[in-house]
């Protein structure tokens, strides 16, 4: 089975240059079946979730070639299947993000219950009531979501919770829908705003995208056109607390320092030096051999987002003082914790809160990836462990770090791929 060694790799130095976002390329890629002219896409990271949203893509009848590094073109024309398998749905969660185009296109869609991370409950609610306020009539078969519609028809409605995924199902729903459709506590995620970018490139009227109201005025028909997806700012984010928890110092390049405040803020609040350099969209984190306890609490956009936590309590088991971390997107998301206090961390959790007291001298041991933020975490700790720190479960990562290990030996790090049981 496939591990990642990690050994003591103290002070990362030198420049990484980040992949164009998973959670961005994803909903990019369903809301190419709403079209049926090309679509050619720039900066997709190659990623076992894309390869499976292609792998979706392909079975609804899409045509997905690449046609280079980091780029696809997408031609939707006979698109001939509104049933997601399961085997694909059970692979990714995000899968699901097909129904909202395959609602405004054939005017059904079928899917199983969506799987991917197991972290927590991840009910999708809201997507299906939003799709029932443009009209769908929504039907559950033993595990089978059924949604149909005749006509979709624009409507106002209100997410109770700002979720990324039903913001961008029920845009991609409304796009195609009669008249107008208006989204209240809508996600403000910059993922979101890529996506709203896009469909307007297909010849979409959407306003307000990156705003907590969206509308979104049905057109008759889109058109193709030629997208680069933005930088992946989780990705960023975890090269950054490599720098910081290594002691180092690392440049970031291909990054949007405007989508990545907590986290710049976080790090300097511990003593990092963060120098941003907004002309050649890159940010320089200098670590210092003593760092500060912090607080975070992860929210939606533009608050700590939830998909850096991990890596951030990796960070906190080797900074000065008691830190706390507050969890409020998902449940039972400190799966990790138990890993690294495996590691000889000192990580207590209670509820949707976890006490982290540091400096601990962490000790590389047999953990797993619980989920895919979590091998992250996993990787840095394994960054400052004593000894040799061996990850299983790596398909975690694997959906969602492009060309990690020779990302991290580029800086100095000491991690390699491994064969073993
Ligand atoms: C997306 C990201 C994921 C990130 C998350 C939060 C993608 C592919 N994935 O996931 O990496 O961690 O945003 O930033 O973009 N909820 C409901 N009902 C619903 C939908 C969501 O109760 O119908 C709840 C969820 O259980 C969760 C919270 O809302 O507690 C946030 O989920 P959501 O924003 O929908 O996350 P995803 O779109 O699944």
């Amino acid at each position: 089975m496939e591990k990642i060694l990690v050994k003591n790799s103290l002070q990362l130095r030198g420049t990484v240059r980040i992949s164009g976002a998973k959670n961005a390329a994803l909903p990019i890629l369903a809301a190419a079946i709403l079209g049926t002219e090309d679509i050619i896409l720039e900066d997709v990271p190659e990623l076992k979730d894309v390869e499976i949203m292609t792998e979706v893509l392909k079975s609804l009848g899409s045509d997905v070639k690449k046609i280079g590094k980091n780029k696809l073109i997408i031609n939707s024309k006979n698109l001939n299947s509104y049933v997601t398998k399961y085997e694909l749905m059970s692979k990714m969660r995000a899968s699901f993000l097909v129904m909202g185009p395959l609602l405004g296109r054939l005017g059904k869609t079928v899917n199983s219950l969506p799987g991917g991370c197991n972290i927590g409950s991840r009910p999708i609610d809201l997507h299906l009531k939003g799709f029932e306020a443009l009209g769908a009539v929504i039907e559950n078969n033993v595990g089978d979501i059924t949604a149909t519609a005749e006509e979709l028809i624009g409507n106002k409605l209100y997410l109770d919770f700002p979720s990324v995924g039903a913001t961008e199902n029920i845009i991609m729903a409304a796009v195609l829908a009669k008249g107008e459709t208006v989204i209240e506590n809508a996600a403000m995620e910059p993922e979101i705003v890529d996506l709203a970018n896009f469909l307007r490139k297909m010849g979409a009227n959407i306003t307000g995208a990156g705003t907590s109201s969206i509308k979104i005025k049905g057109v008759a028909e889109l058109k193709g056109c030629t997208h680069q997806i933005i930088p992946d700012r989780i990705e960023a984010g975890t090269f950054m607390v490599a720098a910081a928890i290594t002691g180092g110092d690392v440049l970031v390049e291909n990054v949007i320092s405007s989508h990545m405040k907590p986290i710049i803020a976080k790090l300097k609040e511990t003593g990092c030096d963060v120098i941003e350099d907004d002309e050649n969209e890159s940010i320089r984190v200098i670590g210092k051999d003593v760092l500060k306890a912090i607080s975070i609490k992860t929210l939606p956009y533009p608050g700590f987002p939830t998909d850096m936590q991990a890596q951030f309590l990796a960070l906190m088991t080797q900074l000065h003082g008691n830190n706390v971390a507050i969890e409020t997107v998902f449940e039972n998301r400190f799966m990790h914790a138990d890993e690294l206090n495996r590691m000889n961390a000192d990580i207590s959790v209670e509820g949707k809160e976890a006490i982290v007291s540091g400096p601990k001298r962490l000790k590389g041991t047999k953990v797993r990836a619980t989920d895919l933020r979590a091998g992250a975490a996993l990787i840095l700790a394994g960054l400052v462990a004593e000894g040799d720190t061996e990850i299983s479960d790596i398909y975690h990562i694997d959906r969602g770090y492009e060309d990690i290990e020779s990302k991290f030996r580029n800086l100095g790090a000491r991690i390699e791929r491994v064969d073993r049981d």
